[in-house]
């Protein structure tokens, strides 16, 4: 086999705000890859950075009363440790707010100009005169201009779906100071991305790309492509645009070369040639890890601005799902809303994590639900009580009766042939990002091993003297079964491997599999992995848990009831107007056209509803479907754009992917009146 050149990247994570599950699962899916990479012999580089960037990493530091490089600076550190702890093996950690981040944005953007895919156009956005700022879509709320409902976003309408620019909005505020805003005009710089719509399309057919991607792209196609707005206009916390004072390359211009520039400061560190991976004949690969949430930027914007800019284009792009807790989106209220250093706090091995997204994981863009007893039982059943107990039901007669030595015989080679070829499908599952799969067949052959132990019993054997030769075969055999299982295992569970490459007393490397340990010496057997315990996952749940009741009466700044203080108080007999009912979601449909809503048909249990729910950015239809909530059934009938609305569902958070539906799951039925 070939020695490959592998350039690997996550999605650089926002300099603002903690690590979480839903980070990890993308770090860990991108590090078992890029370690299997590294297992198979190939010349692999896993680089990342911190996104420095971007409007609120600049507000968030004045919140903070400090610069946003030194807030990036803190976070920074915190994140580099959080990686560190759960294994992440970078082998070069960046920022993007770095000075190889600013030549390389230059040249990126000088050569897109210089090649005429950058053009000027005036544009009026709202500007927030106390602030002296213009404002994002998302900091700006007022009233729908179709249907006047109030406190809509500045992008879309909740109550009639209705998609606008935050100039249309009638009665507009600032989120950031609540002023009326103006309208200012202003020069922007566009990137040509039309321009390369045949290009796009070529790319799109060129390699494996995933059908989900392919599809989306294909739609972006038919809506068709439109200029991309890259620059922002001061205060910005970012790079200033090259001969336009004033003027700054907005953050997802500078993000994704912010992976080249994390490459480029690995180089300079290593010596490395770095045109070797990113000039435009570069024989090497280029993948890159993300969120199915950014594949626009990454599918469409990031090979066109490579392509412009005379640099080579990613060989692929992989886009995971989400994680799910419990079967539902993080929750802070619930105790769902998991920080990496929490789990680390209370549950502590890291790769009980690892192993979990790893049987779980698989090249697709579908969500990923941790489920927490799921988690501790597949843990414990298939680490502690098939690998490691194969170990450690051998180890000790090596060492106590044949004095740490293996013995000089395979004594079952049909039994280890078996081991030994399942490795190519093994690796197929890897390289492919099936790694479910793997994990499927490396347990599978755990239990083969543990079965071959059950039936020679070495425990018996070694009671009887003339049995003494067969006890030795049987353990050395079942340790040379669990060294090719650890190999196997090795990318996802490197801190363990450790310990077995000490106790093993040799390293474990993909060629190895086809050598037996044979008149080996080992080490003595030392635990390998602890039972998960549910008790320490019900606390990280318990700490991670945020009231839904504020402690104090005082309310935060931040605090959903500073934007939306609890209304006038009612008479019992108001409330009691309100029929709420649990209904169960029988079917959620997309809604074309609708930005924010999705068609829920609910069951009431004998009756149907048809509601238009502002839920969309938060569910998918086929995560809700099937499952319990709360309406109005009551509400008269509301004639929306899309058709009539015959209820409401219940829902609490502040918006966008912070939307919880109300979801009584404790055996309530359709159609049960609420109290
Ligand atoms: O979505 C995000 O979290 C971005 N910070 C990802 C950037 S990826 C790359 F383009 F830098
Ligand atoms: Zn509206």
């Amino acid at each position: 086999m070939s020695k490959r050149k592998i350039l690997i990247t996550s999605a650089l994570p926002y300099a603002n705000g903690p690590t979480h599950l839903g980070h990890l699962l993308e770090y860990i899916q991108t590090d078992i890859w890029s370690r299997y990479q590294k297992l198979r012999g190939h010349e692999a580089y896993y680089v990342c950075a911190d996104d420095a960037h971007g409007t609120p990493i600049m507000l968030n530091a004045q919140k903070q009363g400090i610069t946003p490089e030194q807030m990036v600076a803190n976070v920074s550190v915190e994140r580099q440790r959080d990686f560190a702890d759960f294994l992440i093996e970078f082998d070069n950690y960046h920022s993007t707010h770095s000075e190889e981040n600013k030549v390389l944005s230059e040249l990126v953007y000088n050569r897109l100009n210089d090649g005429g895919y950058i053009k000027k156009r005036t544009i009026s956005q709202l500007f927030d005169e106390e602030k002296g700022i213009f404002l994002p879509d998302r900091f700006v709320t007022g009233t729908c201009p179709t249907c006047d409902a109030e406190d809509q976003n500045g992008d879309s309408c909740d109550a009639c779906g209705a998609t606008y620019s935050p100039t249309e909005l009638k009665k507009p505020r600032s989120v950031m100071s609540g002023a009326t805003p103006v309208l200012r005009d202003s020069e922007h710089y566009f990137f040509d991305l039309p321009a390369f719509e045949g290009m796009l399309k070529e790319w799109l057919h060129s390699g494996s790309i995933q059908e989900e991607m392919a599809n989306k792209l294909e739609e972006w196609f038919a809506d068709g492509l439109q200029q991309w707005d890259i620059s922002r206009d001061a205060p910005y916390f970012g790079f200033e645009i090259p001969g336009a004072p004033g003027k700054y390359f907005y953050v997802w211009l500078d993000a994704p070369i912010g992976y080249m520039a994390s490459f480029k400061n690995l180089c300079d560190k290593k010596g490395l040639n770095f045109d070797e991976f990113w000039a435009p004949d570069s024989d090497a690969e280029l993948y890159h890890f993300i969120g199915k949430d950014i594949i626009y930027f990454h599918s469409l914007f990031w090979p066109a601005m490579l392509e412009g800019a005379q640099f080579r284009k990613p060989n692929n792009v992989f886009a995971h799902g989400f994680v799910t807790v419990n079967g539902a989106k993080m929750s802070k209220s619930k105790g769902t809303f998991i920080k990496a250093r929490t789990y680390l706090d209370h549950v502590g091995n890291p790769e009980y994590l690892r192993y979990y997204f790893a049987a779980k994981l698989n090249s697709g863009i579908t969500d990923l639900d941790l489920n927490l007893e799921d988690f501790s039982q597949r843990v414990n059943s298939d680490l502690v009580g098939k690998v490691v107990n194969i170990a450690s039901r051998c180890a000790g007669f090596i060492t106590k009766k044949f004095d740490g030595k293996l013995s000089s015989t395979v004594s079952e080679p049909e039994l280890l042939a078996q081991f030994q070829q399942a490795q190519q499908s093994i690796a197929d599952n890897f390289e492919k990002r099936e790694y479910s799969r793997a994990i499927r067949e490396i347990m599978a052959l755990a239990d083969k091993a543990n079965q071959y132990i059950d039936a020679q019993a070495p425990w018996v054997l070694i009671k009887q003297e003339d049995a003494q030769q067969q006890a030795h075969d049987v353990c050395s055999m079942g340790l040379n079964l669990f060294k090719i299982l650890m190999t196997y295992l090795k990318p996802v569970l490197p801190g363990m491997t450790q310990q077995v490459e000490s106790f093993l007393n040799t390293t474990l490397t993909w060629e190895s599999i086809d050598t037996p340990l044979l008149s080996h010496d080992i080490t003595k057997f030392k635990a390998l992995m602890q039972r998960v315990d549910m008790d320490k996952v019900n606390n990280m749940v318990t700490e991670s848990q945020e009231s839904l009741a504020p402690a104090k009466p005082v309310i935060e700044e931040n605090s959903p009831l500073a934007k939306e203080p609890i209304a006038d108080e009612i008479e019992f007999d108001d409330f009691a107007k309100v029929d709420l009912r649990v209904a169960k979601i029988a079917k959620a449909e997309h809604v074309e056209g609708a930005d924010k809503l999705l068609k829920l048909t609910l069951d009431l249990g004998g009756e149907t509803r048809q509601v238009f729910a502002g839920i969309k950015s938060a569910y998918q239809p086929e995560d809700i479907e099937g499952k319990l909530t709360v309406m109005v059934a009551n509400l008269k009938p509301r004639k929306m754009r899309f058709g009539m609305s015959e209820g409401m569902v219940l829902a609490a958070g502040p918006g966008g992917k912070e939307i919880y539906i109300l979801n009584p799951d404790d055996g309530s039925k359709p159609g049960m009146r609420v109290m």
